[in-house]
């Protein structure tokens, strides 16, 4: 931490009510200026705010670089009385200028250290172009595919979203001494991800056994982590809105966690409180935010409006709100604001940082080792010596490749599928067709058209090779991106299975937000890569993949349903009193046991399960062992599994390792990813991985004891997905 010498104590006492109140106030930058209409990302209402409240304010969220913080704060420092710099917010989510992968896509890498490092480098450029603090990371476990905003999640998985909650919280932050370090921001707190129906900022009902057990742990990562930020989410938990929950905020994430950060509102949070049905109006709602300990007000005005009423009529102690206007200033303090109210920022660095060669290969190398590639039966990897690749679709060559959260990201700086093949093949090996357009056609009437067929089949009967390049308009998916429908648009499914029909060698790139239900191109394609949205590099990273620079590594951190009517489908599900006895996946013949928990049209697993990825090489798994087949509380077991690679190219293996634990005083489910290893082989090399079970690992939020492990049967498994394991048993004794 800075240790800028101000007494932050000293500096309360010399503040005015409105001073205080004004620390709590968070406005986009227009309002300070009208040069910039920042990055609006919710509803903008009437303010009521004049000059006077603006220049009392204590953040901004959203700025456009470096210079303009440093106009902003400059004209603000010069009115504000006592001199309180102000603190710089932005949603840098997956990047700043240079994107990487969506963060579904970087979950899929399981390489935790890149995670760290995608966040070190948005860290560097953000803090160039003045930012503090960024909205990022984004922890919501998701399971439904309808919601939009899967894909700023790494997935289904509580374990592997905290591991990721950390490495993203130290990239941002590292010790936040060094000026190209910047707050992280966890949010959305909590459990914004289990929207009913997956219809965004819809109703979210759960237990609290499955809030702490699925939802609440990689919050806790990030807090534990260190997060200096939080942010509410738009939902209810157990009826109350989070933006004025005092149990999710107060018992909770003060009490029980001992979160001493900045609580911020997501954008109008708090005045939603009046819609939601827990404030009648904009002092109710103020009243309700800050006994729920909600620092900022994002975007609304009900603090500046309503609080000092509050206080002179006793309905809030004013030491609370010492309380949150201490939080902000010791998180200016640890940012060194005080000291250099311009820390970080500087346009001629932000310049030097932004596409540089060493950033563009860290997004590159994370966009090749985030693809999933979920079909290859013959086409993949491409052979360079191919005469002629044609590439055709709506993401044949689109630059809109980088998500719906790239914010600062240029789609003008992105290498498309095309240049990637081109900077690989040359120009003359290259046809390029569009075919259709990527559009919902609820959405665009031209995304219907197929006047572009003509010319998409035409080229790819002239090429040796068709790669289709598939997809959502980014658009599609992301804040307010919801689908009840998660085909892709059927104008593409039907370019598909004309292109398909010409029994060309066809590899089909898929570029999305979402896991699409793709049954029907997964039945007639042969090689199928998972693309997500990848980035600035985008186009290079695919062609990599394409033809084998890259041997694909992701596995899936989130299912790929049937259809959307299994949803929600996730690996760590119980098994109900009623188990489908046959394998998981298969469809039910007439005639079975019809009084299973089963359905007539589709299988209970997933098309594509968690864990699962394939890659251009084969793994061949020895007899997993287990050194003994109990273990006391204070004991330890080793599990080991050889892992061979028994193809000819080198490539990377993500083991998995889960527990089931089979009778406790709750239900449990049928497995839970406990650890995992990557590991790197050459052509024929072998290697033996180990997994230690600890008590520890075993513990979950039992029925009458708290969190706790409980002697009993379990059962540890290890494979190359959340499907195929070997199962070992053991006993807690
Ligand atoms: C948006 C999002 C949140 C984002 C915030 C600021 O509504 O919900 O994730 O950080 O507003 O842009």
């Amino acid at each position: 931490m800075k240790n800028n010498n101000i007494n932050l104590e000293e500096l309360l006492k010399s503040l005015t009510i409105e001073e205080k109140i004004g620390q709590l106030l968070q406005l986009a930058p227009f309002l300070f200026n009208d040069n910039n209409k920042g990055e609006i990302t919710g509803p903008m209402k009437d303010m009521g705010i004049g000059s006077k409240e603006i220049n009392l304010a204590g953040s901004v969220l959203g700025i456009s670089g470096a210079k303009e913080m440093k106009e902003i704060q400059s004209q603000y420092l010069a009115k504000h009385d006592k001199k309180i710099p102000l603190l710089f917010m932005a949603d840098v989510i997956h990047g700043y200028r240079t994107i990487y992968p969506i963060p579904l896509a970087l979950g899929c890498s399981w390489d935790i250290d890149m995670a760290e490092e995608s966040a070190r480098v948005a860290a560097k450029e953000a803090a160039a172009g003045g930012i503090h603090v960024t909205f990022s990371p984004m922890v919501d476990l998701v399971r439904d595919p309808r919601w939009g905003r899967v894909m700023e999640s790494t997935g289904e998985d509580p374990y592997l979203n905290g591991l990721y909650a950390r490495a993203f919280v130290r990239g941002y932050q590292g010790n936040l001494t060094n000026d190209d370090n910047i707050a992280a921001c966890v949010k959305h707190f909590a459990a914004y991800g289990a929207a009913e129906g997956g219809r965004d900022y819809n109703t979210v009902d759960m237990s609290e056994r499955t809030l702490r057990e699925y939802y609440l742990p990689a919050y806790k990562a990030a807090v534990d982590e260190g997060a200096r930020m939080l942010m509410t989410s738009f939902n209810v938990v157990d009826g109350v809105p989070s933006s004025g929950n005092e149990w999710l905020m107060r018992d909770l994430l003060r009490d029980e966690w001992n979160f001493d950060g900045v609580v911020i509102s997501d954008w109008g949070a708090v005045a939603e409180l009046i819609p939601h049905g827990v404030a009648e109006d904009g002092k109710e709602a103020a009243e309700k935010a800050l006994k729920a300990g909600v620092d900022i007000e994002m975007m609304t005005t009900h603090y500046v409006h309503h609080l000092k009423e509050l206080i002179e009529l006793g309905k809030i102690d004013e030491s609370l709100l010492d309380e949150s206007v201490l939080r902000i200033l010791q998180l200016k303090k640890d940012l060194g604001l005080f000291e250099n109210p311009f820390r970080g920022a500087d346009e001629e660095l932000e310049a030097k940082l932004i596409l540089c060669d060493e950033h563009r290969e860290s997004v590159r190398r994370a966009a090749e080792k985030s693809m999933v590639l979920l079909k290859n039966e013959g086409v993949l990897p491409l052979s360079k010596d191919v005469k002629k690749v044609a590439v055709v679709g709506p993401f044949a060559d689109n630059q809109m490749i980088l998500g719906g959260w790239a914010w600062q990201g240029k789609f003008e700086e992105t290498v498309t599928l095309k240049e990637g093949l081109i900077n690989k093949l040359g120009e003359d090996r290259v046809l390029v067709a569009k075919g259709c357009d990527s559009e919902l056609p609820e959405r665009v009437k031209t995304a219907m058209s197929e006047e572009g067929f003509e010319e998409a089949i035409r080229i790819a009967k002239e090429a040796e090779v068709v790669i289709l390049a598939l997809g959502e308009h980014f658009d599609l998916s992301g804040e307010g991106g919801c689908r009840t429908n998660i085909k892709l648009p059927n104008v593409q499914e039907k370019l598909a299975r004309e292109i398909l029909a010409l029994n060309k060698p066809t590899a089909v790139v898929l570029f999305n937000g979402r896991p699409l239900d793709i049954t029907e191109l997964s039945n007639e394609a042969t090689d199928i890569l998972e693309a997500w949205y990848p980035g600035t590099e985008g186009g290079n990273a695919v062609a990599n993949v394409l033809f084998g620079d890259a041997n694909p590594q992701g596995r899936l951190t989130m299912a790929f349903p049937y259809s959307v009517g299994q949803v929600p489908v996730y690996y760590n599900c119980l098994n109900t009193g009623r188990p489908k006895m046959k394998e998981y996946g298969e469809l039910h013949t007439f005639g079975e046991d019809r009084y299973c928990s089963h359905y007539l049209d589709a299988p209970n697993a997933p098309l594509y399960p968690f864990g699962y990825g394939l890659s251009y090489t084969t793994f061949k798994y020895g007899e997993a062992t287990i050194n003994k087949d109990s273990m006391t509380m204070e004991e330890k077991l080793t599990v080991k599994v050889t892992v061979k690679n028994e193809g000819k190219v080198a490539g990377t293996e993500t083991v998995q390792f889960y527990i089931r634990d089979i009778s406790g005083s709750v239900s449990r489910p049928l497995k839970e990813l406990k650890g995992f290893k990557q590991v790197t082989l050459a052509a024929g090399q072998e290697t033996e991985v180990e997994f230690e079970i600890n008590e520890e690992m075993l513990r979950f939020n039992t029925l009458r004891n708290g969190f706790a492990s409980e002697k009993g049967k379990f059962i540890a498994m290890v494979g190359p997905n959340s499907k195929e394991v070997q199962e070992l048993e053991f006993e807690l004794i």
